[in-house]
């Protein structure tokens, strides 16, 4: 199935809040861009759809139950898969997405505390199977990152309001999930900004250098 839908090469951005994801897209979609066509996307609300759902998820007044929560963000992954991270990869383009699928396990798996297994079920069916062909997972503790979400001007969403034991259990769900992937290159986020873009920006060419046949 893979094979006939994908031609592009998937990229995801996954780590804490604050980890720096959202800056290192920036970084990697305006260097890729001078010379493959790229898309920069995210999760959730990279859709017209997705957005609605962002909201639900990120400053409903109401509590979300775990469980709620999860699916809003699978409807909002089977949405952005069917409107752009397939038609892109069909159409031979980098598609690098700021979070995808591991953010659920991580968060919703680890963090909340819901069944991985059956998450990783509905990753499967929302994605149609298709897996980043590289994930740069963003390492950072959670103080560093924690620091530089209360140091943003932005309003923090439902989750960035959680305790510190909630990221904890998020954190170490990252490293369980990352541990050993060859798929997976893992960038220190806790250096200065100029420094981790400079370490994914040489880590994908890397990468790139083996699948360059690819694109
Ligand atoms: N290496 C860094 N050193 C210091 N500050 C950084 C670094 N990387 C990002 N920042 C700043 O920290 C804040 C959080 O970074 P960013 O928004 O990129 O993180 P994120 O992983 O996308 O977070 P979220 O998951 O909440 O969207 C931003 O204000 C950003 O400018
Ligand atoms: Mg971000």
């Amino acid at each position: 199935m893979c094979s006939r839908i994908k031609r592009g090469i998937f990229l995801t951005l996954e780590g804490i809040d604050g980890s720096g994801k959202s800056s290192a897209l920036k970084a990697l979609y305006t260097e890729l861009s001078l010379q493959y066509n790229v898309i920069a996307t995210r999760e959730p609300g990279a859709t017209p759809i997705g957005k609605h759902i962002r909201d639900v998820v990120q400053s409903s007044s109401e509590p979300l139950c775990p469980r709620a929560e999860f699916l809003l963000f699978a409807a909002d992954r089977a949405q952005h898969f069917h409107e752009i991270v397939l038609p892109y990869l069909a159409d031979s383009y980098i598609v690098i997405s700021d979070r995808m699928a591991d953010s659920s396990l991580a968060y919703q798996g680890y963090g909340r505390g819901l069944d991985k297994e059956f998450i990783k079920t509905v990753n499967e069916w929302v994605t149609r199977g298709v897996k980043p062909d590289c994930t740069f997972y963003l390492r950072t503790d959670q103080t560093v990152a924690r620091e530089r979400v209360n140091r943003r001007l932005e309003i923090k969403t439902t989750i960035e309001k959680e305790h510190n034991d909630f990221f904890q259990r998020v954190t170490d769900g990252f490293e369980a999930i990352f541990n050993g992937r060859s798929d997976v290159i893992v960038i220190d986020a806790s250096q200065n900004q100029k420094k981790v873009h400079e370490d994914i920006i040489q880590a994908v060419y890397t990468f790139l250098s083996f699948t360059k046949d690819a694109v």
